[in-house]
């Protein structure tokens, strides 16, 4: 039963550099836009702002970057095997550049931010180089180089949100949408480069989530993802809009509000941290039908020695009493994570804690990672990387192969159950089967029948299961 091809499959993993387009072309543009994104859904999200200014701007969507007039790629810098995609990637579009010498490509997103103008110097064929915080800035910037120059802007912000741009959706279903609440991240985790690459924290207000959410819905729209590095310190402070309004709003505020917009309207989040994540916020899961039961909860590793030195500020048992509380409010919650594998300094013995970590929490996914030290980061800078690839490797396997045995349990408490799901379309092995996903997150695929459409929610009787995805039929 146990599948080893997907072992490896991170949940979006399909999405990577995959052309982002618009449902519906426009019509009346001059130029052609090719944008691709690589990495979080923070960047998925942020290429739907930049895409929105550069529509504004008379561009129109295409899914063929050699008939593109300017080429986008939005860029992750997390691990190093992120970024050598991007540069396999840019010396790709180099051929169609030196065929069009008038073609514009450029870099967005946290490369742009880590590398700077050093881009500028080592990929020759990169005409604009723009950060995270600086997407206002790109029609002055491509106009920069239609003048003939290199572009750049990457000055990060204390206040940016892009509150007030209407993202358009690209290769959307209708049906599902992320909303950014909050942008940079102020924790410091010692391996990480986000902090440096997307800046300091700072919250969205609350009347434009709202806002967003209320629209999505009105479109028909029945599943909204709110997206932030650490959405538990959302924090709006009050101010603006009406003087009613005016008060602080934290996370679970946050998240009741959106509720309340319909019944009809799922409501998901990501990412929570062990640190910060309170029982007000589970109690309001708890309280909400539509707010789905699912936590993303990194947990990096299942050593107190290991977390202090990647700088989580949690010790193991405290992430043990948060997982504790999330199983005694909200039962049958599915909890998943992030792990590395092979960080700093890491024994055999800090290794097995994180395996028995997951004994303890039977994750229902994780996403699993090999430490890769990136330059600046405070790990980088103070402690040796000194766990021979081999051995990450093999400690990763064996996370790997503990995580599909807890998949599979836990997709398999399915099996001979009737449960409810949203119907995202059709699945993307087989044009007869449709796809959706239940309150908890798992992917169901069953036989589509003419009455049901993508968009409503139905029952499935669960017939049985693999470890990443349930089998079933339509219950009567
Ligand atoms: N090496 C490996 N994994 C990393 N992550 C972040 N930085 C690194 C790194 N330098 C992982 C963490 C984080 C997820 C988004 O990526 O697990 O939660
Ligand atoms: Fe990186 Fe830690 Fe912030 Fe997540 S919480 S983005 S891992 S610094």
């Amino acid at each position: 039963m146990i599948d080893l091809q997907l072992l490896d499959k991170k949940h979006d993993e399909s999405r990577q550099g995959e052309a982002l387009v618009l449902d519906a072309p426009t019509g009346n543009a001059s130029r052609k836009l090719y944008i691709e994104s690589y990495g979080c859904q923070m960047n998925f999200a942020d290429s739907e702002i930049v895409a929105s200014i550069l529509l504004d701007q008379g561009f129109e969507t295409t899914g063929d970057y050699k008939e593109a007039d300017a080429i986008f790629i939005n860029t992750c810098s997390i691990r190093e095997n992120a970024e050598q995609r991007v540069r396999n990637r840019l010396s790709q579009f180099g051929v169609e550049k030196r065929r069009n010498p008038k073609l514009i490509v450029g870099v967005l997103g946290c490369m742009a931010e880590r590398l700077k103008s050093k881009f500028l110097e080592e990929e020759k064929l990169v005409d604009v180089v723009v950060g995270p915080d600086a997407y206002r800035d790109l029609p002055q910037l491509i106009s920069q180089v239609e003048d003939g120059q290199k572009a750049i802007n990457v000055l990060l912000s204390r206040e940016e949100t892009y509150a007030d741009i209407a993202p358009v959706r690209l290769n959307g279903n209708g049906i599902t949408a992320f909303i950014s609440i909050m942008r940079g991240c102020d924790n410091m985790c010692s391996f990480c480069v986000v902090p440096f690459t997307r800046g300091r924290e700072r919250s969205r207000d609350p009347f434009s989530i709202l806002a967003e959410a209320q629209d999505l819905h009105d479109k028909g729209y029945k599943e909204v993802t709110l997206l932030g590095q650490n959405v538990d310190s959302y924090k709006w402070k009050g101010g603006d809009e009406s003087e009613t309004a005016a008060v602080a709003v934290n996370f679970a505020q946050l998240l009741e509000k959106v509720a309340l917009i319909s019944p009809e309207l799922r409501v998901r989040f990501s990412t929570s941290h062990p640190k910060d994540i309170t029982d007000e916020v589970l109690y309001t899961i708890a309280k909400y039908d539509n707010i789905c039961n699912n936590i993303h909860l990194p947990v990096q590793s299942g050593s107190t020695r290991m977390l202090e030195l990647m700088n989580r500020t949690y010790t193991k048992e405290w992430y043990m009493n948060r997982v504790d509380a999330i199983r005694r409010i909200i039962p049958g919650c599915a909890i998943s994570t992030d792990i590395i594998a092979g960080f700093c300094t890491e024994t055999e013995e800090d290794h097995q804690e994180t395996l028995a970590m997951m004994d303890y929490v039977d994750y229902d996914f994780a996403f699993t990672f090999s430490y890769s030290e990136r330059p600046g980061t405070l790990a980088a800078r103070k402690l040796p990387d000194d766990i021979p690839e081999e051995v990450k490797k093999r400690r990763l396997t064996e996370i790997l192969l503990r995580q599909q045995e807890s998949s599979y349990k836990r997709l398999q408490e399915n099996v001979g159950k009737t449960i409810r799901i949203l119907v995202e379309g059709k699945s993307k092995k087989s044009d007869a089967d449709y796809c959706g996903r239940n309150d908890q997150n798992a992917m169901i695929v069953f036989p589509a029948t003419a009455e049901i459409q993508p968009g409503q929610y139905v029952n499935v009787y669960i017939e049985r299961c693999t470890s990443a995805t349930l089998l079933g039929k339509i219950a009567d």
